[in-house]
């Protein structure tokens, strides 16, 4: 059954794939045979070469590489079921993310079109994006975090006391907590994993509807997950539950069902329970990603591990009331954030950021019309050895002058640079003061390959033996 099942699936995904490169080879503008590049075979383009050095080591650089060589620092391709023109280069990426005049929007796949619903963030443009982009902005600021600051760290030395050395749970229940309160342990807490868990696999999925595709079970873990955040809503509204938290501030200031003026400015319940589930899926595996580099990196550079130590054992024994790690300290490590921007740069876990142009215009020479998907591959900008010499080297000093702008994309840049920096950097730091204060670790596998999927993430998780210092 599960067979057959899948050779239907397949043999469908083959027809609907041939018609659809068909139609848009029919219809592909004619300014794009002007754009140097090869589209590949049929059907599937260039995908499988596309995909077979993603899950390297260095990711996409060596797709890019050969073909930049070949044709320039642009140049089109077909890949995963698109007509795509790559661009790299500074210059590219300050058309491309700063987005003058609102010449491109965010390209999401069909999938996380549909997974995130019509309301994200993601989906949005123009002002509808910058009067969302203002609303999560106050909860995500250095100020407004401070009163997360307890919970992380206290998450953070729990998670560690009982880590099993496998998966790291932690940036999931931070981000459930400051969104919801969710509690960190509890059957609402394993429904929120086990739904989350189904909604973030589906994001690079076939776009299948099908009872048992990952696509499916992603729709119904998202109908699961708003019946829930109904749920909360209803108490918090009728005063049952009161939180101190994302959704709560909202609720009163933002939300259409706590005013019976029609306020344009408010968002509809839809609304929230879109971008709140926006938030959840672009702040988890990110974070978790980093963090999983981060100590990898840790541990294949000793040097750089002693230094990072010192740092934080230095800010331990200033403390000399035996307290613990403050608001103030954690935001004064100036060792571990050149260590991150190192590992966002050498791991590049977002290895494009994807635009479609909303109108034409003209790049490096080259005419890109309305409609196109256009890539800016971030991998070939963070090892570009003019700005990065020996590229693959892990080294934290490349950040101690400031850099050139968009020549480090860590975080992104632009109107839709990310909101999210700031608790990431938070959660990271918190994690980063304790293992290394308290623990040493060795890594259990040596296997250097990476999970295709869009957040690049080691394949294996890279799964670590911790004991006490
Ligand atoms: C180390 C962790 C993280 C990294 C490396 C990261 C990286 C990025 C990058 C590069 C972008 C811009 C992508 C583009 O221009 O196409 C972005 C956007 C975004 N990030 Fe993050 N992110 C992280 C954590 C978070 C967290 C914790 C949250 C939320 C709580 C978050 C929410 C978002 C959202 C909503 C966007 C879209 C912004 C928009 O379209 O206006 N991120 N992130």
């Amino acid at each position: 059954m599960e067979l057959s099942m899948l050779l239907i699936m397949i043999l469908l995904l083959i027809f609907v794939s041939t018609a659809f490169f068909l139609f848009r080879i029919s219809t592909s503008p004619k300014a794009m045979e002007d754009i140097p590049g090869c589209l590949g075979w049929p059907v599937i383009g260039e995908s499988l070469s596309f995909l077979s050095d993603f899950s390297s080591p260095s990711g996409i650089c060596s797709f890019m590489h050969k073909r930049q060589q070949r044709y320039g620092k642009v140049f089109k391709s077909f890949v995963l079921g698109r007509f795509t023109v790559f661009m790299t280069g500074r210059e590219a990426s300050k058309i491309l993310l700063t987005g003058k005049d609102g010449m491109v929007s965010l390209n999401l796949f069909y999938t996380g079109q549909q997974v995130l619903g019509p309301n994200s963030l993601l989906q949005a443009n123009g002002e509808t994006h910058k009067r969302l982009r203002r609303l999560i902005a106050e909860p995500l600021s250095i100020d407004g975090l401070k009163k997360y600051f307890h919970f992380i760290n206290t998450q953070a030395i729990e998670t560690l006391d009982q880590w099993s050395g496998r998966r790291i749970l932690f940036t999931l229940k931070v981000i459930g907590n400051m969104i919801m309160s969710l509690e960190p342990s509890g059957e609402e807490q394993e429904k929120f994993r086990a739904n989350f868990k189904l909604i973030s696999s589906s994001f690079s999925s076939l776009p299948f509807k099908i009872p048992g595709t990952a696509f499916y079970r992603g729709m119904k873990a998202r109908d699961s997950m708003f019946a829930m955040l109904d749920s909360i809503i209803a108490k918090r509204r009728n005063g049952e539950v009161i939180q101190q938290d994302f959704l709560e501030s909202l609720i009163i200031k933002h939300s259409k069902g706590t005013n019976t003026v029609d306020d344009e400015n408010k968002l509809t319940d839809k609304q929230m329970k879109d971008n709140i589930l926006t938030l959840l899926v672009a702040g988890h595996d990110t974070t978790t990603a980093a963090l999983t580099w981060f100590i990898k990196f840790l541990g294949e550079n000793p040097a750089v591990l002693e230094q990072l130590r010192e740092e934080h054992l230095q800010i331990k024994a200033s403390r000399n009331d035996g307290t613990d790690l403050t608001w103030s300290e954690v935001n004064n490590m100036p060792y571990t954030n050149k260590v991150l921007s190192e590992t966002l740069r050498r791991a590049t876990i977002l290895p494009w950021y994807s635009r479609k142009a909303a109108q034409d215009f003209e790049i490096d020479g080259y005419n890109i019309k309305k409609g196109w998907s256009v890539n800016l591959d971030v991998v070939s900008i963070h090892h570009d050895s003019e700005t990065f010499p020996d590229p693959e080297k892990f080294d934290p000093s490349r950040f101690d002058a400031p850099l050139k702008a968009f020549s480090y994309l860590g975080f992104g840049s632009g109107p839709r640079m990310c909101p999210g920096m700031n608790l990431a950097k938070l959660e990271i730091c918190i994690f980063i003061h304790h293992l290394v204060c308290k623990y040493k670790w060795r890594a259990l596998e040596k296997d250097d390959s990476v999970q295709p999927t869009l957040v690049r993430m080691p394949k294996n998780k890279y799964p670590v033996m911790v004991e006490p210092l």
